[in-house]
């Protein structure tokens, strides 16, 4: 078999709901027009081609082979992509279900998102056990997804319609990678929780709150609904304790500017805190004050295709 496949699948935004949605509570899910991409060819032995580490493309390879009984491929893999990584745009649950997608493909299996969804969120689980499954879910079908995890077995999910054109311009400020995992921020909520159940509890059923009033915001289009949600959302996920002294003072300014801003993702808590999304009915301003942070300011297309194919030569 002398073909070469290729697929991409996209990074994903939090708009609402993360750390909550470990503990069974809504998020509001949605893709950016930042895409990881797979290749796969044939090889005489087994390589991977990355700009990152490879140990989470090779898990991935090895366990989807695995789940399809085609342990003996020889493949050459080349991984490129234009999300950030470890900054909370869900850069290796792309990779999870692009290296899945692209391996079905290469193998003739039926484009089976459901499974592939299925496999992916496994290969997510390595990255840290506790994984809502959200991530991979919005990268396998992108658009906006209100989605809830119910427990390991049911997840369950509704593609929302929202009026594209009409949603507020957020930016995303890239406030930098943070140092500590997503495995580790979510096990330090978990700490939390079991430390002081009741106060915790409460902060998650806020979150739940929030994450139900953003749906109302987006859905009428009220940026000033949406505005209020963002800056309480924030309030909550810092009394988490998941935004870092750097981040909470920039989300300060933003506010005292007018603006609102959240992080997006499990945040950190030591230096940076990922990524933040930030609105402001003027959004210069956001960009001003990016740049005295020496931070990169992005405009993001929301909404955009899940996994697909890109073809195959
Ligand atoms: O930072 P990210 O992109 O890995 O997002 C993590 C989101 C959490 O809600 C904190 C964890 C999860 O599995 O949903």
């Amino acid at each position: 078999m002398e073909k070469k496949v290729e697929v991409s699948a996209p990074g994903k935004l939090i708009l609402s709901g993360e750390h909550a949605v470990v503990y069974g509570k809504p998020a509001i899910l949605t893709t950016v027009n930042r895409r990881l991409f797979v290749s796969i060819s044939p090889s005489l032995k087994n390589e991977i081609i990355t700009p990152e580490s490879s140990s989470l493309a090779k898990f991935a390879r090895d366990f989807v082979l695995k789940v399809l009984g085609r342990e003996e491929e020889k493949l050459r893999i080349e991984i490129s992509s234009e999300i950030p990584v470890g900054c909370g745009m869900g850069s290796s649950a792309a990779l999870a279900v692009a290296i899945a997608t692209t391996l079905f493909k290469y193998l003739n299996q039926p484009f089976d998102k459901e499974k592939i969804n299925q496999i992916a969120y496994e290969i997510e689980k390595k990255q840290h056990g506790n994984a809502s499954g959200g991530d991979n879910t919005i990268s396998t079908y992108g658009g906006f997804l209100w989605y809830r995890k119910e427990t390991e077995f049911l997840k369950l999910f509704k593609k929302l319609q929202f009026d594209f054109k009409r949603l507020p311009e957020f930016v995303l400020i890239n406030n930098g990678r943070p140092k500590e995992t997503t495995g580790e921020m979510v096990a330090g909520v978990r700490k939390l929780y079991e430390k002081e159940r009741s106060k915790t509890e409460r902060i998650l059923n806020q979150i739940e709150k929030v994450t139900k009033q953003m749906l109302e915001g987006l859905n009428q289009v009220n940026h000033r609904l949406v505005k209020l949600v963002i800056k309480e959302n924030e309030e909550l996920l810092e009394n988490l304790g998941v935004v870092s002294g750097f981040t909470k003072k920039m989300i300060r300014e933003i506010e005292g500017k007018g603006g609102a801003a959240k992080i997006c993702g499990a945040g950190g808590k030591i230096g940076r805190s990922g990524i933040i999304l930030a609105f402001h009915p003027q959004k210069e301003i956001l960009f001003e004050i990016a740049k005295k942070e020496n931070l990169e300011a992005l405009e993001v297309k929301l909404g955009e295709e899940g996994v697909k194919d890109e073809g195959e030569d």
